[in-house]
């Protein structure tokens, strides 16, 4: 039966699908290719699963917030399980676009657990973020804390999606799992994200903008480690067996946080980059950013014990694998 790949032209779902893909699964993939960021990324993450899987990937442009665009692109398929990673990314956009994450975030996000009681669903997967942990002081984040902070409007979406999740989890039991990504990147990433900002600017030796004195942690998680992880959450459905699950919900519905378990130094990160680049870095201190939270630090405690996660992957490799990905990319040498 097919999984539903919302999203499926971006970073993350374009290696969901890849993953899933490989191991025999047929997937709808689903995305609008806006253009947050250059969409010929996009629509070459989608060529490359075309190309590698064929018949098995069906993909359609559709915008997941208009549901008579959404009914139309599905009306053909039936789908068993869905994944949904489609959304408007990034914090500091939803300081100047607030419009982009109530569309996609949440009239999106509805459209789609509507979706999912009206196929009777075995289980859909969503992506949250370590964005709803907020300021909060307590390091490392775990499950159980309290997320009703948000910094930004992006946060603020991404806890109403965990809110939505849980009464459609309660009212239709629809098993459901929320999963919250700390800073994932990779090959295929995105061109928002500071791996990409950073290493752009180093190759092209311009300035690394260094906010708030290089006083900033994350925690940072591979792109194949990220995608495990949703495949092994789209494998454990949580039981409705009324039990409490991982973020407290006695529904059949589960959050876990997606990250490696360590808070890196960004000092660290342009160490790194500087090695797999050959460059040195030239800072230009910037103030913190609006929005921003000065340390992320994920508890996979609940994922490791409910869904087996391993993260596997340092930035001491990871790191290199990205840049190697975007020279060859870009057609640098
Ligand atoms: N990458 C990270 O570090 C990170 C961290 C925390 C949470 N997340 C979440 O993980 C998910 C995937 O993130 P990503 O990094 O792959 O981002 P991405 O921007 O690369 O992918 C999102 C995709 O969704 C599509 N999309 C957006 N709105 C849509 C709509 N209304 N209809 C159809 N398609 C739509 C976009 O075109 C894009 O291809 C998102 O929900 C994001 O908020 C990502």
């Amino acid at each position: 039966m097919t999984v539903l790949v919302t999203g499926v032209a971006g970073f993350i779902g374009s290696a969901v699908a890849r993953l899933l893909l490989t191991r025999d699964e047929e997937i709808v993939g689903l995305d609008n290719l806006n253009d947050y960021y250059d969409p010929s990324l996009k629509r070459a993450r989608i060529e490359r699963l075309t190309t590698e899987f064929g018949q098995r990937f069906r993909f359609a442009v559709a915008d997941f917030a208009d549901p008579a665009a959404l009914g139309e692109a599905l009306a053909a398929c039936e789908i068993e399980r869905i994944v949904h990673l489609g959304a408007q990314a990034g914090v500091r956009y939803s300081l100047s676009n607030p419009a982009a994450y109530v569309q996609s975030n949440l009239v999106g996000h509805s459209n789609i657990v509507e979706l999912a009681r009206a196929r009777d669903i075995k289980h859909l997967v969503y992506a949250s973020s370590s964005s709803v942990y907020g300021n909060n002081s307590q390091l490392p984040f775990r499950v159980e804390d309290r997320t009703d902070h948000p910094l930004s409007l992006y946060a603020a979406t991404k806890k109403c999606n965990e809110l939505i999740s849980e009464s459609y989890a309660n009212l239709y039991r629809i098993p459901t799992t929320g999963l919250r990504f700390f800073t994932v990147y990779g090959p295929w990433g995105r061109p928002d994200m500071a791996m990409w900002i950073f290493t752009e600017a180093l190759l092209s030796g311009k300035p690394i903008p260094f906010f708030n004195g290089g006083r900033m942690r994350r925690d940072f998680t591979f792109v194949d480690d990220a995608a495990g992880a949703v495949v092994s959450s789209l494998d454990s459905p949580p039981a409705d067996d009324r039990s409490v699950k991982a973020g407290g919900s006695v529904g059949p519905h589960a959050l876990y946080n997606i990250g490696n378990n360590r808070s890196e130094a960004l000092g660290r990160v342009i160490e790194i980059l500087e090695e797999a680049t050959g460059k040195r870095a030239l800072l230009e201190p910037r103030p913190m950013q609006a929005g921003d939270v000065p340390e992320t630090f994920a508890d996979i405690g609940a994922a490791e014990r409910d869904l087996g996660f391993r993260p596997a992957t340092s930035i001491e490799v990871g790191i290199p694998r990205f840049v190697d990905w975007y020279r060859d990319y870009h057609g640098l040498a």
